[in-house]
């Protein structure tokens, strides 16, 4: 049983409960310019925990960030008690203490450094997002300048990495490709695996950040039998991304700017979502020193499953599967008989509208008008998915609404980008968010080795039989 103290309700009525709509509202209304600072444990705010069997009580300090819901200090509650908390798929557990991303899913508030994701994708690129979420702030000119330039010039892979690539069959699913490739990482830049000296995990920082486009387009080439295209210094990233998967030797390719803008977007759309299933990984491996290239390799693994970052490709392969919109509603219903899955739907933490969705259905059509694609099959059958789920008491109830992928797969079709580079795609976006993580993981004196506990309920002690002759 947990009770709030008394004395804070009393003394703070506004933040009695977390459902106060009043009280939620003022929460949401500090972000942006509220400074980070680090988190305070208020004074008059306790939790007591009761053991209802033996009547002893534990009292436990809440502490506060800048904005979002309170945390209930529980690190000492083994000592205290003998007992651990239960939190399979860690919902109610905070992990970490950050300041890079901020969600409130209930109200569909995605802030990156305090600036809501609305905002970023109209006014920054995509490195300066990666800057924003690397060093807390958005860059001054000369700041940008070198950034760009720095990262613009890691781009370029030690040519001994290609040889990797032809070890792999030419049917290796990219995803695949890309967690040896990456791991591998750490077999080439002895220079930038110190993990205590800070010059070296931002070099290890920009050249992830760097050459994961090339990792992820040559692993694309590799599959298609084409030879590799290399960086090209005066492209911006996302141009330079989509020419290292389209172009050839054999003759001049133009990146449409549109679909260079379209991709830069939703580069910036990935480019974190605080302690998500392969941020979590990652900072996971990073606690117990591991070189960052490891680190971030086992975030590409987790990063792959269709639950995560594989659902891109998994939304496409539904809406294939589901054919036509005359057999939707056979679909729907074998979702709800929990046969299947609307994949793209549904999120841990949105409980309303993904804000990345709904930039992302914009990019859609965009993309799409340039392309002359709006008359895609599948765009209309995902509309009219949409349409029907979002107004069925089933999604209504569990409010399951179209998260980022629900649309991201069906651009990447219209630009030509094959399903299987789907996950890929997310990895290069997604890489400064992991090693920005596991940068301020490392920085914090207070780190530790992550090690969940367990609710053990297998064999008790018991003796081996004999062994038989
Ligand atoms: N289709 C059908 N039912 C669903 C779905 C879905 N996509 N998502 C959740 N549910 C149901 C689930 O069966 C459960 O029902 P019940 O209460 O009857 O048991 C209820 O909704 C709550 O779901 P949950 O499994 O407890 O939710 P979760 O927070 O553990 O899982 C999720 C979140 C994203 C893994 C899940 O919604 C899902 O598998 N969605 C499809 C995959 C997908 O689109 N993933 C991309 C996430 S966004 C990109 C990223 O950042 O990774």
């Amino acid at each position: 049983m947990v009770k709030k103290a008394k004395s804070a309700r009393t003394k703070n009525p506004a933040k009695s409960s977390r459902r106060a709509p009043a009280a939620k509202a003022a929460k949401r209304a500090l972000p942006a310019q509220a400074p980070a600072s680090p988190t305070v444990a208020k004074k008059d705010h306790t939790v007591t925990l009761t053991d209802n069997l033996s009547g002893k009580s534990f009292t436990y300090k809440v502490l506060d960030g800048t904005v979002g819901p309170e945390v209930i200090d529980i690190r000492s509650l083994y000592a205290d008690t003998g007992m651990f908390t239960y939190d399979p798929g860690f919902t109610s557990t905070a992990s970490c203490e950050s300041q890079i991303t901020y969600i409130d899913g209930d109200a569909g508030v995605l802030m990156y450094r305090g600036y809501p994701i609305e905002e970023i994708v109209e006014t920054c690129d995509f490195l300066d997002t990666c800057y924003l979420l690397m060093n807390g702030e958005l860059p001054n000119a000369a700041e940008k300048k070198k950034f760009n330039y720095d990262i613009t010039h890691h781009s370029m892979v030690h040519e001994q990495l290609a040889q990797f690539y032809r070890g792999f069959r030419r049917d290796a699913h990219p995803m695949a490709v890309m967690c040896g490739v990456v791991g591998g990482l750490a077999a080439f830049y002895h220079d930038s695996t110190d993990i205590t000296d800070a010059r070296q995990r931002t070099v290890a920082s920009y050249r992830m950040i760097a050459k994961m486009p090339t990792i992820a387009a040559w692993a694309y080439k590799y599959s298609i039998g084409q030879p590799f295209i290399y960086p090209t210094n005066e492209m911006r990233f996302a141009e330079n991304f989509l020419h290292m998967m389209f172009a050839t030797p054999c003759e001049r390719y133009d990146v449409s700017p549109v679909i260079a803008k379209a991709m830069d977007r939703i580069l910036i759309l990935h480019a974190d979502h605080e302690q998500n299933a392969s941020t979590s990984t990652v900072r996971l491996s990073g606690s117990s020193d591991a070189n960052p290239f490891a680190c971030i390799a086992a975030g590409i693994a987790s990063l792959w499953g269709p639950a995560h970052g594989g659902a891109n490709e998994a939304v496409l392969k539904m809406l294939a599967e589901i054919g036509d919109k005359k057999n939707i509603p056979d679909f729907i219903k074998s979702v709800k008989e929990k046969k299947a899955k609307l994949m793209g739907f549904g999120h841990r933490v949105y409980k309303n509208f993904d804000p990345r969705a709904k930039v992302m259905a914009r990019t859609c059509h965009e993309v799409l008008d340039e392309l002359g694609k709006h008359d895609d099959p599948m765009l209309a059958l995902a509309v009219e998915l949409e349409k029907i789920a979002l107004n069925d008491p089933y999604f209504i109830d569990r409010k399951l609404y179209p998260n980022v992928d629900f649309y991201s797969g069906i651009i990447f079709r219209a630009m030509g980008i094959p399903v299987s580079m789907f996950t890929p795609l997310f990895a290069v976006a997604r890489t400064v968010g992991w090693v920005s993580q596991w940068n301020e993981m490392i920085s914090d004196p207070g780190k530790r080795i992550g090690r969940p506990r367990q609710l053990y309920n297998g064999q008790t002690i018991r003796k081996i039989p004999g062994l038989k002759k």
